[in-house]
């Protein structure tokens, strides 16, 4: 036997194919090329081939846009138990390769079960289990935060709180900009708060934390009977969850498209259907979504929708990272410290003026939230009543001269930008703006790098 469609051609009076068919709700031949070889007609009808089309040495993908007979023939490897969702129904797939003597992969083939699916309890357990476990994991949070609780007086933490409060008075969409740690997530609380939705639900997901597997549902909701079993009762997403309030959703990058296109949905018809469902649902929500990654570019590389784009961006909102912002730490650091003290039940630390200098010169890759993991650190390790400089971190990590000669990684780093620095503003003839435009890096950072590179 050297192809499957010999295979199938010899079973003239379809013994084999009537087997296949007999087992379960639907399968399907492939061959190496991932081309239908014989569909069974229960398959047919579910995916809803009409009977003037003949599918067969066509694509599967064609007509099953997300199948992974092409994996399993790429690696040669079967899938017993996989879910897969077809024309909004789970099923419980099985793939199989099929092999010539010699072992060479000569096509697959691929079985659908979909009605009574009790036996697959334990499976349905085991992802109702992984739901648990990331619903643990936090990714459901509730608002906790108000404006108040954004602390500094930096002038650019002063400006991101007045376009806060601006922001809460209006009932637009928001987009945060800004690396990790620098506070988006207490922002998106403090707006809420402080807008007239502040009594009805603030619900938040992250995006980069939710299995994919498990994002549509979680977000958009399921019909009843949808996909765990036809005796279940539907759930609500998140969108329904936060009806008449706002829904975070933070590293919106990480969306997957199919996704994008929902969410596209509830934001220019405030409409949403619920997975399994021909049901739009009217929902009344707000929504602030985030993001560490430059949007724009994951627009341009294609993992971004645009029009999502567009719809999202229409009031962004900049967090400034804690270097441009360096005259917080003083007031950051002091309350930090009280509320660390206060949870851990630990005597009184102050910090030293060594420690305060240090926290001033680092460069805070991980922002605010790194400050507060720095300040545990130096209330760990603090021996008097001081916490020092090499409590929270050792000198190797400052951006300094006086490390040149020990020729650290993060010393050649910042070296490395300096130069670039200076080459781009020659290169513009002295005009900054333009110089800080060609780096890809905003003004203020431009010259907070050359500040500090002046006060070194
Ligand atoms: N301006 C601020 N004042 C006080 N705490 C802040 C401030 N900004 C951020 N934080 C704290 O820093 C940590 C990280 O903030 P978070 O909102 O989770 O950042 P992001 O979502 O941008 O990663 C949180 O513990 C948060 O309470
Ligand atoms: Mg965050």
């Amino acid at each position: 036997m050297n192809s499957l469609r010999e295979l199938i051609e010899q079973d003239t009076n379809h013994n084999l194919l009537d087997l296949l068919s007999s087992l379960c709700q639907g399968s399907i031949a492939v061959d190496e090329n991932c081309n239908i070889l014989w569909i069974s007609d229960a398959y047919r009808d579910l995916i809803n081939i009409s009977h003037t089309t003949d599918p067969i040495g066509l694509p599967v993908e064609q007509f099953l846009p997300t199948t992974q007979l092409p994996r399993v023939i790429k690696s040669g490897k079967p899938s017993f138990v996989d879910l897969m969702q077809i024309k909004q129904q789970w099923c419980v797939v099985t793939r199989l390769p099929i092999k010539n003597p010699e072992q060479k992969t000569i096509g697959a083939i691929g079985f659908v079960f979909y009605d009574d699916l009790d036996s697959l309890q334990p499976l349905f357990d085991k992802f109702a289990r992984l739901r648990r476990k990331f619903e643990e994991e936090k990714i459901l949070r509730p608002s906790r935060y108000a404006l108040d609780d954004m602390l500094g007086s930096a002038p650019a933490t002063q400006q991101l709180r007045r376009q806060a409060l601006r922001a809460a008075q209006l009932d637009t969409t928001l987009l945060l900009l800004g690396e990790t740690g620098t506070g988006k997530e207490l922002l998106a609380q403090g707006i809420h708060h402080a807008s007239t939705r502040r009594t009805a639900p603030f619900v938040g997901i992250n995006m980069g934390a939710l299995p994919e597997a498990l994002a549509e549902a979680e977000l958009f909701g399921t019909a009843p009977g949808a996909y765990t079993g036809a005796n279940s009762k539907g759930r609500l997403g998140k969108v329904q969850l936060a009806d008449g309030g706002t829904l975070f959703l933070d590293e919106i990058a990480e969306m997957p498209l199919a996704m994008q296109a929902k969410l596209l949905r509830v934001l220019q018809e405030r409409e949403v259907e619920a997975l399994g469902s021909n049901r739009l649902e009217k929902v009344d929500v707000r929504i602030i979504a985030a993001t560490a990654k430059d949007l724009r570019h994951q627009v341009e590389i294609g993992e971004f929708r645009e029009d999502l784009y567009y719809r999202l961006n229409v009031l962004p909102i900049n967090l400034p990272p804690l270097r441009e912002r360096l005259d917080d730490i003083p007031e950051l650091s002091g309350h930090m410290l009280k509320q660390i003290q206060h949870q851990s039940q630990l005597s009184e630390l102050m910090l030293s003026t060594s420690a305060l200098q240090w926290l001033q010169h680092y460069h805070w890759p991980g922002n605010i939230r790194e400050l507060r993991n720095r300040l545990e650190r130096g209330c760990v390790m603090a021996e008097g009543e001081f916490i020092e400089a090499t409590d929270l971190g050792s000198n190797d990590e400052l951006p300094s001269k006086a490390t040149a000669l020990t020729g650290s990684l993060e010393q050649t780093r910042v070296q490395a930008e300096l130069s670039a620095i200076e080459l781009a503003i020659k290169r513009c003839n002295g005009n900054k703006t333009a110089a800080a435009k060609l780096l890809g890096i905003s003004r203020a950072n431009l010259y907070s790098r050359l500040k500090q590179e002046q006060t070194h």
